[in-house]
């Protein structure tokens, strides 16, 4: 059987670091408010002249470099965004040409905070069909350039931040031990989209639009559907929950992390949780995640980590990958 088995990983960060304490400045907040309710302590900001494409193309060729791969072996790019550099073309095309890959396709994927499980689960088909052999997956933001900064309920919760996942075709033997992506489930409810999205956009005011979102509802929904995905997905598999040796959710917020890992009954040390340092960094933040936590010895070879995700549309959807 064909399984997408992750043969590395690589992230970045802009290296400015803007902390809590700074909303306090301009804004009726404090470090306080923002850590208790959140988890959030600090996030990175990219730099003005620092586009989502230089943060992707930055993670991308760790991941490249990591695999000792050729680039041109990539078939497919896929960035998932909100923040292209441009309306087009692709910010994909940019990250392929800057990476010097001149041949296979790339596109852009906006399921806002569900891009990296949407990415995941369109790479995942094309490579079991046996159409690509390699994909790089990228989930990279530049948040800071569509928040409202004088909106405190929201500019205080995102972050700026870059990963991938480069996938490669591997023959299995078709059981759940095998490495790989073993389910990727995605869904979506256009009912919803008024919770959250952005105030404007090219087609309907020629802006990009800031950042707007009914928190509590979007609590209550991440809550909710992200344990969902998650058990749709294992029972796809056949596997029981306590099959999971790590749960990497989209890092929205702790309080959510913790509400997922509840519902589930993981215990909390079995939660991969990077918003502390990263704050909610849209599709970048379940890569980045998973980044860390391999590159720190956490998360190992054959485990079984299971990435669920809820963001505007609704989107939602559950990623299980054997490492
Ligand atoms: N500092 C101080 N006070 C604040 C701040 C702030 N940064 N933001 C809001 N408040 C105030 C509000 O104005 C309100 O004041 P009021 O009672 O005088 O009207 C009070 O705090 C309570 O506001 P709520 O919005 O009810 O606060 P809540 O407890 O719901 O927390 C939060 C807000 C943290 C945004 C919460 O709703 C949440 O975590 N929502 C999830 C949304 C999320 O994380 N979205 C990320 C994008 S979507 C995704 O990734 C899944």
């Amino acid at each position: 059987m064909l399984r997408s088995v992750v043969l590395s990983t690589g992230a970045y960060l802009p290296a400015r670091v803007m902390t809590n304490a700074e909303f306090e400045k301009t804004l009726d907040t404090s470090d306080d408010w923002i850590e208790g309710r959140t988890g959030i302590t600090q996030r990175h900001i990219a730099a003005r002249d620092e586009l989502t494409s230089d943060l992707a193309t930055k993670a991308g060729k760790q991941a490249i470099e990591s695999a000792g791969v050729p680039a041109d072996s990539i078939d497919l790019v896929i960035l998932a965004t909100t923040t292209p550099d441009e309306t087009m073309p692709a910010t994909a095309v940019k990250i392929q040409q800057q990476l010097g890959i001149t041949r296979g396709a790339a596109f852009d994927l906006n399921a806002a905070c569900s891009g990296f499980v949407y990415a995941m689960a369109v790479a995942n088909n094309f490579i079991i069909s046996g159409q690509v052999k390699r994909a790089l997956v990228i989930g990279a933001e530049t948040y800071s350039r569509i928040l409202d900064w004088n909106d405190r309920g929201t500019c205080i919760l995102f972050g700026d931040g870059a990963a991938a996942l480069l996938l490669e075709r591997q023959e299995q033997k078709g059981t759940n031990d095998d490495r790989g992506v073993l389910f990727a489930g995605i869904h979506s409810d256009g009912q919803y989209a008024s919770l959250l999205g952005t105030q404007g956009g090219v087609s309907s005011t020629r802006t990009a639009g800031t950042v707007f979102m009914a928190g509590k509802e979007i609590f209550r929904h991440a809550v909710a559907r992200m344990p969902d995905a998650v058990e749709e997905a294992m029972s796809a598999t056949g596997l029981p929950l306590s099959a999971i040796d790590w749960l990497a959710p989209h890092q929205a917020n702790q309080r959510i992390l913790d509400g997922v890992a509840q519902k589930l009954h993981i215990s909390p040390d079995k939660v991969i949780s990077t918003v502390a340092g990263h704050a909610n960094t849209s599709a970048a933040s379940i890569p980045l995640a998973l980044h860390v936590a391999s590159h720190d010895g956490r998360l190992k070879r054959g485990q079984l980590v299971a990435c669920p995700a809820l963001g505007a549309g609704l989107t939602w959807g559950c990623t299980v990958v054997r490492w």
